[in-house]
């Protein structure tokens, strides 16, 4: 099976790239993690990534003049690396519209909220202080405009009534290590057919994952 190159970028611990790393060691999984890119130093999430054997890279967005300097150096190391998809998995950069019309439609997010509920930081506070029943998680296609894009796949959980923000978070993020490999899994496998603001997901083909 020709698994596709997919490259991670994270800026902190990286729990979802870990769930992602995981799931790619199943040989018959679609997508390999070949690249994970820091824009931050030490995070715990480069360390997993070079434990697992993974290759990575620290791009210090401090270092460029500007925005576009910076992308055009992580965009380097996607093509030295043959990188076919990017994920974002609390990579905490806001990318210009260049970076993303160049990865359009092969590049996905994962947000901490029920979209396009609670876009932005805070997600779980604010939904504590709304006192929403239901919140969640969200993997949805980049586009330029934050936090917004084709959804591919949710997950809810309850709010519970002596939930605090680290509780909250906690069982989001359960569910967002549910959801992110098998979002990749389908967009890896080109299963997924974007539609206007629509995301369709296609029937396996015979004999491929
Ligand atoms: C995750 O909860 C992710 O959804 C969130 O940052 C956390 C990163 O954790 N992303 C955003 O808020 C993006 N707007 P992780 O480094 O352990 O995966």
């Amino acid at each position: 099976m020709n698994r596709r190159r997919v490259a991670v970028l994270i800026s902190g611990r990286g729990s979802n790239m870990g769930a992602l790393i995981e799931a790619a060691r199943d040989p018959s999984y679609p997508a390999e993690i070949a690249l994970v890119l820091s824009n931050k130093a030490e995070v715990g999430g480069l360390a997993t990534a070079k434990s697992a054997g993974i290759a990575t890279a620290f791009v210090d967005h401090k270092m460029f003049a500007g925005r576009e300097e910076f992308e055009r150096s992580m965009e380097r190391l996607l093509e030295i690396h043959r990188i076919e998809f990017v994920c974002l998995a609390g990579f905490m950069r806001i990318l210009s519209p260049w970076f993303i019309r160049q990865w359009q439609d092969r590049m996905v997010n994962i947000h901490p909220s029920l979209l396009p509920s609670y876009r932005g930081l805070d997600t779980h506070a604010r939904a504590l202080a709304d006192g929403v029943k239901i919140h969640g998680c969200t993997v949805h296609f980049v586009v330029p405009e934050l936090d917004a894009g084709p959804i591919i796949a949710q997950a809810a959980v309850r709010v519970h009534d002596d939930d605090s923000e680290a509780t909250l978070a906690a069982r989001v993020l359960a569910e967002e290590h549910r959801i992110y490999p098998e979002a990749l899994a389908l967009l890896a496998a080109d299963r997924l057919s974007i539609r206007g603001n629509r995301v369709v997901t296609l029937p396996a083909r015979p004999g491929v994952s």
